[in-house]
């Protein structure tokens, strides 16, 4: 996995691991998961890294990113580029199954939205994450002809806290009153649907 020492990847790693899944996570700061996790396989490196992508994801079954972007950024191409070079990694060595946790909704809302989220959208989120989202559209762009089995998974503002274990999800279509939604329940969303092929090659949502 990608992203794992943060947020939603932390939750990810420990979830995975209770439930008996090997783990190799490839980290830019492995001492923060070799303390953490001494059950897991780390690889320093840095996710732009081909060589060391491919040295990760080998012989694994799945790979999920839940790689991100600093606070304070007014830009990213940790989509676009770091992500597709997972992808191109997984097509050197091996796995097929390619999670990625982005953002719900994209750059331009769907137009079977309500309009106070599309305002929203417009108002709030675009003029301070509009680079993200294009980064993320890159990417989407860039990954579809692909063919892997790839899923985007899209949340709302992501929370800490235990888990509900109840949300919403959605396939191919947005989830309406999508506000928010713990990053303990993302990751045990991520990891059920590892074989799910109702997911393959499609955009997903899942909220609260
Ligand atoms: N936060 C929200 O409310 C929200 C809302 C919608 C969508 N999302 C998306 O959900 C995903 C997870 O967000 P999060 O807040 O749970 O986690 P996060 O704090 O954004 O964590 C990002 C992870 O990516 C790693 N990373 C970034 N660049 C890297 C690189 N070049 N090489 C290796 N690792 C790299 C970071 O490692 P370091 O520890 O080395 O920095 C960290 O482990 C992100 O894609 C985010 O955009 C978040």
């Amino acid at each position: 996995m990608f992203g794992g020492t943060r947020g939603t990847g932390l939750k990810l790693i420990e979830k995975a691991l209770a439930e008996g899944h090997e783990v190799t996570a490839l980290a830019r700061r492995p001492e923060v998961l070799s303390a953490r996790f001494p059950g897991i396989r780390v690889i320093p490196g840095d996710a732009f890294s081909l060589e060391t992508a491919e040295t990760a994801v080998k012989g694994s079954e799945a790979v999920i990113s839940t790689l991100g972007f600093a606070r304070r950024s007014r830009e990213t191409r940790i989509y676009s580029e770091g992500v597709l070079n997972i992808a191109k990694a997984m097509e050197e060595v091996g796995p097929r199954r390619l999670i990625v946790l982005a953002a719900s909704q994209g750059i331009d809302p769907h137009p079977d939205f309500p309009w106070y989220a599309s305002i929203m959208m417009k108002i709030l989120l675009q003029p301070v994450f509009g680079f993200a989202y294009r980064d993320m559209a890159k990417m989407t762009d860039l990954l579809a002809p692909s063919d892997m089995d790839w899923t985007l998974v899209g949340v709302p503002l992501l929370t800490n806290g235990s888990r509900k274990d109840r949300y919403r999800s959605s396939i191919g279509k947005p989830l309406h009153h999508a506000f928010r939604i713990g990053r303990a329940d993302v990751a045990e969303y991520l990891l059920s649907i590892i074989d799910d092929s109702g997911t393959f090659r499609k955009w997903t949502e899942v909220a609260w």
